[in-house]
């Protein structure tokens, strides 16, 4: 299916200019090593933010086929210099820890926002033929009453992390219909993989997970472990992703990127400690803070995805989460 789809339309990115910022951190550098596969000239810009996921050893495959810039996005002078000749650009920068927006919620206004606003105004002042695919959140949604939950679900974003997700996706929206500049607006699941940052759980639970178990750790599983979320691989978001910018009707529209087969909590434990061979789970009471931010059962309605593009997820959870804790006890020393 994923071969189909490329060689219907040649290879779209072959010798294109690509921008991806925030292009050090999971899903950036993900997006960069799968590009330059596919023969495109790819630029990285990154700010390296203290605890956020940067990390240079997520290029090392391919640390000899692209150029890094270390930026800030809310630099409008360097926005303005980095966007001209670029045919997309992947906006991956982002304030991405939902705890942190609630103690400190300066961050994600400033980043995500005016970030955002920075990259929109140096797209339209220097390259508005670019096209801009915009990495948001599931969070988006909050608490949703029908699952799973479809794109014409209404936000009612918990957090500050969330709310300022949502405005950047307003700003884009509004730089596509008032300046002609095509955007598509994503808000993707929980994803897990190879390249996400494993010193802290502050976000990330299932990469942190695999960690627990490769120390032959307790992996907390709270209450009874039955809420549902539809984790997807990093291989299947970044395919998504790519599937997404070449589509011609997708500019300006809003697409999920999830899994169609909801799994929960328990499972994922009991999954990661199959494959990782150590660790083991323990049922835990929720603390009062968990129980206010958890937002119960979630998981994403993907027809649109798969009826504009014929993408669906190919990673079994059992299969995506060995290849993590293969590529963790491997590179162990560079993410601990
Ligand atoms: N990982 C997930 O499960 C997930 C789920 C839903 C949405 N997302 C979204 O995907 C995007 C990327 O997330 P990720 O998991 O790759 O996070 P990440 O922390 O691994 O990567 C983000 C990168 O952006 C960089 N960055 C942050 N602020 C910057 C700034 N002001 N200027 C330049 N660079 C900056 C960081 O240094 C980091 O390298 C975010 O927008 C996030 O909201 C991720």
């Amino acid at each position: 299916m994923t071969t189909d789809f490329w060689q219907a339309r040649g290879n779209p990115f072959q010798g294109k200019n690509i921008l991806i910022l925030g292009g050090l951190g999971f899903l950036g550098s993900s997006l960069a090593i799968r590009l330059v596969g596919m023969g495109a000239r790819v630029l990285l810009a990154d700010a390296m933010i203290e605890e956020y996921g940067g990390n240079l050893f997520n290029i090392d495959p391919i640390k000899n086929d692209v150029q890094v810039n270390y930026c800030d996005i809310r630099d409008e002078h360097a926005m303005g210099q980095l966007v001209r000749g670029q045919h997309y650009v992947f906006h991956s920068a982002a304030q991405v820890c939902h705890l942190k927006s609630l103690s400190d919620p300066f961050p994600d206004i400033d980043i995500n926002i005016r970030g955002t606003a920075v990259i929109m105004e140096a797209l339209r002042q220097h390259n508005p033929e670019a096209k801009v695919i915009k990495l948001g959140s599931r969070g988006q949604y909050g608490s949703v009453l029908k699952l799973p939950a479809g794109e014409e679900a209404k936000p009612e974003p918990k957090g500050i992390y969330e709310i300022s997700l949502l405005a950047a996706e307003h700003i884009i929206g509004s730089y596509c219909r008032n300046h002609g500049i095509q955007g598509v607006l994503t808000r993707l699941t929980n994803i897990y993989g190879p390249r996400a940052q494993m010193r802290h759980n502050r976000f990330g639970v299932a990469n942190w997970f695999v960690r627990l178990a490769i120390e032959d750790r307790t992996i907390p599983v709270f209450g009874d472990g039955l809420i549902k979320r539809d984790f997807l691989y990093i291989d299947d978001c970044v395919e998504a992703l790519l599937r997404l910018a070449v589509l011609p009707d997708a500019c300006g529209q809003v697409f999920n990127v999830g899994h169609d087969q909801p799994s929960n909590f328990l499972e994922l434990a009991t999954t990661i400690v199959a494959v990782a061979g150590k660790g083991r789970y323990e049922h835990t009471p929720f603390s009062p803070e968990r129980k206010a931010q958890e937002p119960g059962d979630f998981y994403t309605d993907i027809t649109k995805i798969h009826q504009a593009t014929g993408w669906r997820p190919e990673t079994s959870l059992a299969d995506g989460l060995r290849r993590t804790a293969d590529f963790y006890r491997m590179f162990r020393e560079r993410y601990w």
